[in-house]
């Protein structure tokens, strides 16, 4: 059975990588604008261009933010035949509002922080045994494997990544979930030196039990065989590919267990546009962007987006009998 595509390819045989230059600008915006335009629903899981270029990110200083080689996947594709975005492309072009609105400023701004070390992540809840690990206990007890995942924000956009991690529902089992058990949800680590002001802290995702337990769900650690960089949510964060990307919670600092469906930050911020399920769906139309279609970033025109972003086969049945239009 395969769920995903585990590579099988030397890393001789990797994409290059593509290298936009240009000047960057930087978007200064006002933290009590954005706070307002969140409460009116105005705000976007996926904000920004809708033709982006990813560029180098430039720290204050003029030095490049990411390494000029690229490090290395052992893939150089999904299992669609789709070609991996390139590193500067992963790292450069990032939602994580807790440093920025302003998809090219976040690994800008994400060069200056560091997160807590040892980062401790807690499972907790409805649990025979609640557990803390810290990022080596992670690797050691439940490893680390190259997983190529296509990712597709509800902003009309996707890239196709290759993560380093390991599967949730190891993690899970690791705890004893008890019968009451019926959701999960995760909360983002944040902390002062994060800049971003947009939504309310922390950010909160959800799952049901069952579909954290697909295969799927991974944990991700790293991308392109290297330690998960601080703006794609270092240093553990959720890799959810049938579901739009916010639900991709980044640098998870606790899971919990729990019997009711979690409120996620973005539905609590505009149920409108922004659902639980969130599952990628080109039948359900959204207030703002078509879900018919997709911009792959660095390609030019569209292609068509694949009902659960082409997992189908993995997820269909945790779905069997719901209405994924009306119960988005
Ligand atoms: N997690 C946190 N904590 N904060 C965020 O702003 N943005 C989400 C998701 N996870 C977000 C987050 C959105 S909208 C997307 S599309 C993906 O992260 C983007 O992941 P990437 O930057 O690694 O491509």
């Amino acid at each position: 059975m395969n769920h995903f595509f585990k590579s099988t390819i030397k890393s001789s045989e990797i994409t290059p990588e593509q290298v936009y230059l240009s000047r960057r600008k930087l978007l200064k915006v006002g933290g009590a604008g954005l706070g307002a335009m969140a409460a009116m629903g105005t705000l976007a899981a996926c904000s920004g261009a809708a033709t982006p270029t990813a560029k180098p990110a430039q720290a204050p200083s003029g030095q490049t933010a990411v390494p000029d080689v690229a490090p290395v996947a052992k893939a150089a594709a999904d299992e669609l035949g789709n070609k991996l975005n390139s590193y500067k492309e992963i790292t450069n072009y990032n939602n994580y509002y807790e440093f920025s609105t302003d998809k090219e400023e976040v690994a800008v701004l994400a060069a200056n922080y560091a997160p807590p070390a040892p980062f401790k992540v807690e499972v907790t809840g409805l649990v025979g045994k609640a557990m803390t690990f810290d990022l080596d206990d992670l690797k050691k007890k439940f490893g680390e494997e190259e997983r190529v995942y296509r990712l597709r924000c509800v902003e009309g956009w996707s890239m196709v990544i290759p993560w380093m991690g390991f599967s949730l529902a190891g993690l899970l089992k690791a705890v004893e979930p008890t019968s009451a058990a019926k959701f999960v949800r995760f909360y983002s680590h944040h902390d002062s030196n994060m800049p971003g002001n947009s939504l309310d802290w922390p950010y909160v995702e959800g799952l049901r039990l069952d579909e954290a337990m697909n295969e799927l769900s991974l944990m991700a650690t790293g991308l392109y065989g290297k330690a998960l960089p601080v703006q794609n949510g270092a240093p553990v964060r959720l890799a959810l590919p049938w579901k739009y990307g916010f639900k991709s919670i980044k640098a998870v600092t606790k899971v919990e267990l729990v019997a009711e469906q979690p409120v996620n930050t973005w539905k609590a911020a505009n149920a409108g546009e922004y659902g639980f399920y969130s599952n990628v769906n080109p039948n359900r139309p959204h207030p703002r962007w078509t879900q018919a279609n997709e911009r792959r970033i660095g390609e030019s025109g569209r292609r068509a987006t694949l009902l659960f972003n082409g997992y189908e086969k993995q997820v269909a049945g945790l779905y069997a009998g719901m209405d994924l239009v009306q119960e988005y």
